[in-house]
């Protein structure tokens, strides 16, 4: 049986006064919640980490991107071994709006994924395609890429704490959130290229996220889906109480 993995990514938001007091108030709830194997926690800022590491024995503690060097002259960039160093034990990879800001490649997720899985740090590699490719009947084919490139050269050992985030760029603070049938369709997909190219166990193990305006109304409905194991989120993670009541669904 997997667990479930719910991650609020909070982008650039929460100071770090914000970002203590949000954990403070959330430990109880997510040790709560392991004992029914769900999962829950949020991907910070970077700056809000050194503060917050400690949690990570209380609940998810990530990061949002990581350099894949150790270290060197890459001016504004965070190492993975930076991230290790401090306890950190998530971190999300690729999220589609690095990909849109910033030009990252799934070839340097595939580089970035492989130093974390080294540094014994959980990826959440992010996947998705963007409204002209959705309205071109090719989200399959953009996934696909995506999967390829960024699990190059991965074993099936990798996938013992492996994330994937399926979200459609077109629902991304859209509060247009893609239908079950779209997250459960897209994520079996994901699922059959992971035993595809690594192996039936790897896809087994692998922990497959639905990401994109989830809120408290409609997390129950992915959260029960057969191959979804849990929801990335992110406007919905910013509030204590409604982000409880959000995970608290996957029961
Ligand atoms: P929203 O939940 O705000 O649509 O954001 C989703 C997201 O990008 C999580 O990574």
């Amino acid at each position: 049986m997997r667990n479930k993995v719910i991650i609020g990514n909070w982008k650039m938001h929460k100071n770090i006064d914000e970002a203590v007091t949000f954990c403070k108030s959330f430990k109880k709830y997510s040790n709560e919640m392991k004992k029914h194997n769900v999962l829950v926690g949020v991907c910070a800022p970077y700056i809000d980490l050194a503060s917050i590491a400690k949690y990570s024995k209380d609940m998810i503690i990530g990061a949002q991107n990581c350099h894949y060097e150790d270290r060197g002259a890459f001016t504004g960039e965070i190492s993975h071994s930076m991230l290790k160093n401090i306890g950190i034990k998530y971190c999300i990879i690729g999220h589609s709006e690095r990909r849109k800001y910033f030009n990252e490649t799934s070839n340097e997720c595939n580089k970035k994924i492989k130093v974390l899985l080294e540094d014994n740090i959980i990826p959440v590699y992010c996947v998705g395609e963007t409204l002209e490719e959705y309205e071109a009947n090719n989200t399959k084919k953009v996934v696909e890429k995506q999967i390829k490139e960024g699990l190059k050269d991965l074993t099936t050992k990798d996938f013992d704490n492996f994330v994937i985030a399926y979200e459609p760029v077109w629902s991304i603070g859209t509060g247009k959130s893609a239908s079950t049938e779209i997250a459960e369709s897209v994520c079996k997909y994901i699922r059959d290229l992971v035993a595809k190219l690594i192996s039936k166990e790897a896809s087994d193990k692998v922990i497959i996220q639905y990401g994109g305006s989830v809120k408290t109304n409609n997390a129950y409905d992915y959260l029960h889906l057969p191959d979804v194991d849990g929801v990335l989120v992110g406007g919905a993670s910013l509030e204590v109480d409604s982000f409880k009541e959000l995970a608290s669904k996957a029961l």
